[in-house]
């Protein structure tokens, strides 16, 4: 059986990539995982294509376990993965808790590269993979620094995996947007306090970022940005030394 499974698809990207992963012919079930199992059930009660419901806490080793037995029972063909969960705190890495701290690395670098590898052995020629990944991959951001470093790991690890799975025909996509406003990211990075991120200009919504980024996994891009913001961003920190930068953002953000 041809599957997708979507990691983080309880609500925000994940949700969104579920919703437009219904629609594709080549997909006949989707796997959707996340903690919160009636999310998921609300879900699969209103897509066209079958979504089964898979509550893991994916920073746990035993959900891990879970998943692998699942993988090797039912051997399915992976047409699409999309590894969507993350999180992020927001705030100076001083005022961060070690717990806030590890969790954002448990879950944006170690889960996603778990679960990446659990399913590499399933993926078949014309397969293609989605990192969520995030325009704060391009530089270190003050204000979400952990943040950041998780997500530069996870665009380094995609762009290798993309190169390494070229020959077998398996797309790779690392996808780096700007602010989502219509998830649940920013004000759970939030935590109700007072952040130096106070304004989300042009900020993006969730169905437009999926539209891109499932385009660009066609076309096998290693990195998409989808957006106009988080486009102009990858193209300064390209050009832009990141000790220019990294003040520019700060002054930035503080307007
Ligand atoms: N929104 C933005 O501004 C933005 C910008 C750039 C990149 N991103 C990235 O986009 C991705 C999706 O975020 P989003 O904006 O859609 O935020 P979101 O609405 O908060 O979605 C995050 C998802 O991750 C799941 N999750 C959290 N902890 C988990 C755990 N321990 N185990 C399994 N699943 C877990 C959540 O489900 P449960 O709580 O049910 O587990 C939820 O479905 C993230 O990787 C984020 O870093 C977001």
């Amino acid at each position: 059986m041809n599957i997708a499974l979507v990691t983080g698809a309880s609500s925000g990207l994940g949700r969104a990539f579920v919703e437009k992963l219904s629609t594709d012919p080549s997909v006949e079930e989707i796997w959707a995982v996340a903690r919160r199992e009636d999310r998921l059930h609300q879900l699969a009660q209103h897509t066209s294509c079958p979504v089964r419901p898979i509550p893991l806490d994916l920073t746990c080793p035993a959900s891990l376990d879970t998943l692998r037995t699942l993988l090797e029972q039912e051997t399915p063909t992976l047409s699409v993965l999309v590894c969507s969960a993350g999180v992020g705190t927001m705030g100076p890495i001083r005022d961060l808790s070690c717990e806030d701290a590890a969790r954002m690395i448990d879950l944006n670098c170690k889960a996603a590269v778990a679960v990446t590898s659990l399913c590499l052995p399933y993926l078949r020629r014309g397969s293609r993979v989605l990192e969520i990944c995030s325009t704060a991959a391009f530089q270190p951001l003050p204000g979400l620094g952990v943040y950041a470093a998780t997500k530069a790991f996870l665009q380094s690890y995609t762009k290798t995996l993309h190169h390494e799975l070229l020959p077998a025909g398996i797309h790779v996509t690392a996808v780096c947007p700007y602010w989502i406003k219509d998830t649940e990211f920013i004000p759970l990075a939030q935590q109700g306090k007072k952040s130096d991120f106070k304004h989300f200009p042009l900020a993006s919504r969730a169905r437009s970022v999926v539209t891109l980024s499932l385009w660009a996994s066609r076309w096998n891009l290693w990195v998409v940005t989808p957006g106009i913001v988080c486009t102009l961003h990858r193209i300064g920190a390209k050009c832009i030394p990141h000790g220019l930068m990294v003040p520019v953002t700060e002054l930035i953000r503080r307007i």
